[in-house]
């Protein structure tokens, strides 16, 4: 078992890190060409809270002590600045709890909700005191009414939070104190009063939240059901157990109706209810288990809502990212009618979950009132019985999981660490509704990505933001067909589509971006959106990027218009070939036929060609070519990107005799000819840096013999090409060699050292499963004799039950990470992976009491990673823990 399990994990990660799946965007865009708009203010830092209110024309901006009204079609036009300072009590405060002046001690503003038209609700920090204030619109002055701000706002600027105004009320999810160790999820309504969860492990453990919004029934729900409150949080687990804490995405729900129980769950939540959420790539068991952002694409069907969700790994070394999408039917089913889960004691300090099989009062602890409840008299979560809230309160977690649409993730990408994502859905020409996903990185770089039957494919990659800097809110505007992203330095709009970037028609239609399309007669690649659609007949448009759509290319172009470049003998020449797609590879022809890589042809940079101490019969034209394989199209399209005609401007004359070269390194006989592409740009970025080191050009012209030796030309019935770039996982996905290489490193020695990590971590797992085996007697005789001489004979006589006990104890970890990695698509049946698991997978009714049955304290439960476990529960009752819930807030 231990070396099974060794195997499969070092197999996993390898593979992961190798052949995993995933996804490289085809087009790069460089800050430099893009002319952004963005926004900030010496001296003012982290314009992390961002809220868009079309109607008013504005984005407004919440930054380190400070409010900005920006116009959202431009926002570098500020129409609007409030400033919110802390006075000197409360930073004195501050600082005696220890609290930095220059980062904590200061006002970060960071809830801005729309109260009514005229007035914004706006919280802060406020050094570690945090307020919430009202900002009237018209005059842009706060009411300096000085509310108090806990559990709407975060203590520390830094912690997780999020907000949602629903209706006048404001629901959250942050921490309650000072220390940031006291979560809730809360309800702030001007007419009742707070509404909140329990202080308790089994409600939220640790939260990071990341996402709420409301979910509304629509008109006309058959059963008259309110409205919910969707959370999306990471949280640790309590049902896994796990060498340290294993985490867990979350989504939650809350009813909007809910006012909280009679006696039971007075002025708590009556309806909270929280699920696990899946997103693994099952066909190599690799789970994403850290929840980053979520975006709620809300259709006027509400059964076409789609939540998209944005995954990395705990384990992020591995350095992947995911997309998974849930449908809101799939997540609503979770809720009415999923399994619960049971906390049951297996030791006195030992509690593990399980399925709850015995029957569910009614009505349904955590539904929402609905019309068949009203008709039993419950109108309100008052009536609720106390069987029911007693029941929701102890059993807050549901078994089932919400699985991802199509059981997999939509996009998997590689060296990134998505923060954000925001998901547009438009019609492109073809009539067919496509999802379009910006997602931002933690480097500042923005992905869209396009749903294409099931999967996603990156259009391009942006980089968004000036500095490598996480992006820290990203909103959208279907008006504007504007993006906004939020960091720590400022504010940046960015357009959804860049069509005019793309020369030709070829390109327009190999990039399959549904916004855009080939205007014959302009002829330009242009955004559909903002052409009238009288044009949308003549566009040309391919979401299976079929560029054979595309007229044919008037004959390309002549040798005229080839580029001359003129070499001396024997000193060498550089053609550069800009290549627009990371997905193309570039092939290069001289006189027509393909040039081999021989010794005196090099691909330098990233495509150019060098020749090497040309010689008279390296003349000729020389074309590069991109070449490109579209796999929804099922075809390769192939254009010229650069045509170039190699002369030599001298007389020959007698060549160096070998050896001679190394001497004259550096004089004229060496000296390279670097070329500037041809059609009107000057791009030589990716070269400069690419030129031969003068080592290699000293091998290369001690080895070579004398240039006029004809027998070197390469044959041209040979076919070597040169390698696409793409297939080498550590060039796949950055945006430019520049930018490429620093994070190319890092990660490599990331790689090396969570492998290390993880090997020790399987070896450790392999000593306490070889132990665990040996403890059994399911190891041969020398083990059995080492087993007698430590725990002498006593052990041998215990109850079977009590066996299955400590089989609990010792077991747990390696079965319940397997069931997690290898069966995140298990739906409620359960599937028993080992005989132990099946014992205990009978329900806590049937879980064996083991109240008598301590084990020994020098048994191998010493070594085990229960002692880890938050829990000291007692085995026969199981009360959920009130950790000071009680004590006075202060
Ligand atoms: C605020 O911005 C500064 C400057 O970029 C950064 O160092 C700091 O970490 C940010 N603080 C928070 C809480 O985001
Ligand atoms: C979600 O599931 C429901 C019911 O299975 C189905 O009718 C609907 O089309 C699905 N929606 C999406 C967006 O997949
Ligand atoms: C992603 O985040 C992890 C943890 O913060 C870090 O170790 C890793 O280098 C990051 N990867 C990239 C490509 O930014
Ligand atoms: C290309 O053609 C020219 C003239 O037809 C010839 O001199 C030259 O050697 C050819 N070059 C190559 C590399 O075949
Ligand atoms: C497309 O080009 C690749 C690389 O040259 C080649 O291996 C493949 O066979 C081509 N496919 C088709 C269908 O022409």
């Amino acid at each position: 078992m231990g070396f099974g399990m060794l195997g499969v994990f070092l197999g996993l990660l390898l593979e992961v890190s190798t052949h995993g799946p995933h996804a490289v965007a085809r087009t790069s865009w460089k800050r430099q060409d893009l002319h952004l708009m963005e926004f900030s203010e010496p001296g003012i830092f982290n314009y992390s809270t961002l809220l868009l209110i079309e109607e008013r024309d504005a984005l407004y901006v919440g930054a380190r002590e400070a409010i900005f009204e920006l116009s959202k079609k431009n926002v570098t036009v500020r129409n609007n600045k409030a400033q919110w300072t802390v006075a000197e009590t409360p930073v004195r405060m501050c600082l005696l709890k220890g609290k930095s002046k220059e980062k904590d001690c200061l006002n970060y503003i960071r809830v801005l909700q729309v109260l009514d038209d005229e007035r914004l609700y706006v919280c802060g920090t406020h050094a570690f005191q945090p307020q919430c204030d009202y900002l009237s619109l018209s005059d842009f002055t706060l009411a300096g009414r000085a509310e108090d701000g806990r559990g709407k706002c975060s203590f520390d600027p830094s912690q997780s939070f999020t907000t949602v105004m629903v209706d006048g009320e404001l629901y959250s999810g942050t921490a309650y104190n000072f220390l940031g160790s006291e979560p809730i999820i809360s309800r702030y309504s001007p007419s009742q009063p707070l509404l909140r969860t329990e202080y308790s492990t089994s409600w939220l453990n640790e939260p990071s939240f990341v996402f709420a919004d409301v979910i509304g029934e629509g008109e006309n729900t058959a059963d008259g059901e309110d409205d919910k409150i969707y959370y999306f949080f990471t949280e640790v687990s309590v049902e896994y157990e796990f060498f340290g804490k294993l985490l867990i995405p979350r989504v939650a729900r809350v009813c909007k109706g809910d006012r909280g129980g009679q006696r039971t769950l007075q002025k708590k939540w009556t309806s909270f209810l929280k699920a696990k959420l899946v997103c693994s790539m099952p066909e190599i068991n690799f789970v994403f288990n850290v929840v980053q952002d979520v975006f709620v694409l809300k259709a006027a069907d509400p059964k076409e809502t789609v939540v998209y969700a944005v995954f990395t790994s705990q384990w992020s070394n591995v350095g992947l990212s995911a997309v998974c999408a849930y449908n809101m039917t799939t997540i609503e089913d979770v809720f009415s009618k999923g399994k619960y889960m049971q906390k049951a004691t297996v030791d006195y300090s030992h509690t593990k979950w399980v399925r709850y099989n015995g029957i569910t009062p009614t009505p349904r602890p955590g539904a929402c009132i609905n019309n068949h409840m009203r008709q039993q008299s419950i109108s309100s979560s008052l009536h609720l019985p106390d069987k029911t809230l007693q029941f929701v309160k102890d059993h807050p977690l549901l078994e089932d999981p919400v699985l991802p649409i199509g059981s997999r993730p939509r996009l998997v990408t590689k060296e990134v660490n998505y923060t954000q994502i925001v998901v547009e859905r438009v019609r492109a020409l073809d009539k067919k509704i496509y999802d379009v996903i910006f997602t931002g990185t933690e480097k500042g770089v923005l992905h869209k990505s396009v749903m294409f039957e099931g999967e996603a494919y990156i259009v391009e990659e942006i980089q968004l933001l000036k500095t490598s800097e996480p992006i820290k809110n990203l909103l959208l505007s279907s008006q504007t067909r504007s993006l906004y992203a939020g960091s720590d330095s400022g504010v940046v709009q960015s357009p959804t589509a860049f069509c005019h970037k793309y020369p030709s028609c070829m390109e327009c239609v190999l990039a399959r971006d549904p916004y855009c399309a080939w205007d014959p007669q302009t002829p330009a690649c242009v955004n559909i959106f903002s052409t009238p659609s009288k044009r949308h007949g003549r566009l040309i448009q391919s979401l299976q990027g079929d560029a054979d759509t595309c007229p044919p290319v008037v004959s390309g172009r002549s040798l005229q218009d080839y580029q001359r470049v003129t070499v001396k003998l024997g000193s060498s020449a550089e053609l550069p070939c800009l290549l627009h797609s990371n997905l193309a590879q570039v092939v290069w022809k001289c006189n027509g036929s393909l040039v081999t890589e021989a010794s005196r042809f090099h691909l330098i940079g990233e495509n150019g060609l060098l020749i090497y101490s040309v010689a008279p019969e390296d003349q000729g034209h020389y074309e590069c070519w991109s070449l490109e394989w579209v796999p929804a199209a099922r075809k390769n399209f192939t254009h010229l990107l650069a045509g170039y005609v190699l002369t030599l401007d001298l007389p020959p004359r007698p060549p160096f005799p070998a050896g001679h070269g190394a001497t004259t390194l550096g004089g004229p006989e060496t000296s390279s000819t670097r070329v500037t592409e041809g059609n009107g740009k000057t791009e030589r970025a990716p070269l400069t840096s690419a030129v031969a080191p003068p080592s290699f050009t000293a091998t290369v012209l001690l080895t070579s013999p004398p240039q006029t030796d004809s027998s070197l030309t390469p044959s041209p019935s040979s076919t070597v090409r040169f390698p696409p770039r793409h297939h080498l996982p550590s060039s796949s996905n950055a945006p430019r060699p520049e930018n490429r290489a620093p994070a190319a490193e890092y990660l490599q020695y990331n790689n090396s050292t969570a492998l290390l990590f993880l090997f020790l971590l399987f070896f450790l797992l392999f000593l306490a499963a070889l132990a665990y085996n040996c403890y059994m007697q399911y190891l041969p005789a020398p083990c059995l004799r080492l087993r007698a001489f430590l725990l002498g004979n006593h052990k041998s006589t215990h109850q079977p039950e009590y066996r299955a006990c400590e089989a609990g104890l010792m077991e747990q970890p390696a079965a319940e990470k397997l069931d997690l990695t290898a069966h995140p698509t298990q739906n409620g049946s359960q599937v028993p992976q080992n005989p132990l698991r099946a014992l205990r997978d009978t329900g806590y009714e049937t879980e064996p009491e083991c109240g008598n049955g301590r084990v020994p304290s020098h048994s191998f439960g010493d070594e085990s990673p229960s002692q880890e476990k938050p829990f000291d529960v007692e085995c026969t009752s199981q009360p959920i823990q009130y950790a000071d819930a009680d004590e006075p807030y202060c």
